[in-house]
């Protein structure tokens, strides 16, 4: 069966106004994402991926554009129909426990995600207590850390307490904000997996977002690379890998280190001055860094355009 569009963005934008001008951090940003399906939003510190991540939470007001969940436009939400939909649309963050209270036990902080939506009354203690166990062990927390601090844990464990009171309110969508970023190899790799079972298991849809494209290679269904607030390319995950397209895209591929040291990656370490995302001129936002810019790349905007099935591209080389 074909899964149902849960989330649609079209023509995107949020700009800043800054003393120097309009910052365009996110600009024209157009895609869909299925039920069930993930998609990873890519490219480097500044390009605009948590900006427009919270566009679409609307915990920042866009500057145009339009966002449709389950078919309606929830810019036109007021407040009331915003925090029903809240509970649907909820985010895990690079830093946990910047977002724990500090003084909060494992057990406490999750009742207090389940009585603030209302899931429980606070004097439910039993109730509370049950299903705080439940989401714990959900997300491979041991009961004995039911009543730890969380900065008597390490930030994986931490990041599971994020995750479980993310799960507390069973959201469709969950925009994933760099959630492995802080952590070491070794426990991304635990973290990215249950992530994997969880939605497996519950089939939610996820933004994930992160400036490491090894990261999101075998959790995305597809992946959107954005260059300083726009979209550069869009393709499934595994086409991306074996075909990219846009130089920025091949860049990134070619700094993901390879375990063989002997292995010639041709790792194309990019140079070339950054382009001020304030005010930008029209044009490929890439292009001074691009070794294949031509004349043509600067003074018009570059059309992104499908290419092949599904693959989407904008570049003026293509
Ligand atoms: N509240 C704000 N006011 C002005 N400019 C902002 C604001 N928030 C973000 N920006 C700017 O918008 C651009 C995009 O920032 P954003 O944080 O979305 O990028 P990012 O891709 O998430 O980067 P990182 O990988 O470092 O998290 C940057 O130039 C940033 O300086
Ligand atoms: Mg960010």
């Amino acid at each position: 069966m074909e899964n149902k569009e849960l989330l649609r963005v079209e023509h995107l934008k949020k700009y800043f106004s800054t003393p120097a001008g309009s910052l365009h951090a996110v600009d024209d940003v157009t895609f869909t994402v299925k039920t069930g399906e993930t998609l990873g939003i890519v490219g480097e510190s500044g390009c605009g991926k948590s900006t427009l991540g919270r566009v679409i939470l609307r915990l920042h007001e866009p500057t145009a554009g339009r966002v449709f969940f389950e078919g309606y436009n929830i810019l036109q939400y007021n407040a009331g129909a915003l925090k029903r939909l809240r509970r649907n649309m909820q985010i895990i963050f690079q830093d946990p426990f910047a977002s724990l209270n500090p003084r909060m036990t494992v057990s406490e902080t999750i009742s207090e995600a389940l009585v603030i939506q209302k899931l429980y009354s606070p004097r439910d203690k039993k109730g509370l207590r049950k299903r705080s166990l439940e989401l714990m062990e959900m997300v491979g927390l041991a009961e004995r850390l039911v009543n730890t601090y969380p900065h008597e844990l390490d930030g994986g464990r931490r990041q599971r307490i994020g995750i479980a009171r993310v799960l507390a309110l069973n959201p469709k969508l969950i925009v994933c904000d760099e959630p492995v970023s802080a952590l070491d190899v070794s426990i991304q790799a635990q973290i990215l997996n249950l992530m994997q079972d969880l939605q497996d298991e519950l089939g939610f849809t996820y933004l994930f977002i992160t400036h490491d494209l090894s990261v999101v290679k075998h959790l995305s269904d597809d992946i959107l690379v954005m260059y300083l607030g726009q979209m550069v390319e869009k393709a499934p995950t595994a086409r991306l890998f074996k075909n990219p397209l846009h130089p920025y895209t091949r860049a990134l591929l070619s700094a993901i280190p390879v375990p063989d040291p002997d292995f010639d990656t041709n790792r194309t370490i990019l140079s070339g001055e950054l382009t001020s995302p304030i005010e930008p001129a029209p044009g490929c936002r890439f292009a001074k860094r691009c070794p294949q810019a031509q004349e043509r790349c600067l003074g018009t905007d570059i059309p992104f355009r499908e290419v092949a099935e599904d693959h989407f591209v904008a570049c003026g080389e293509i």
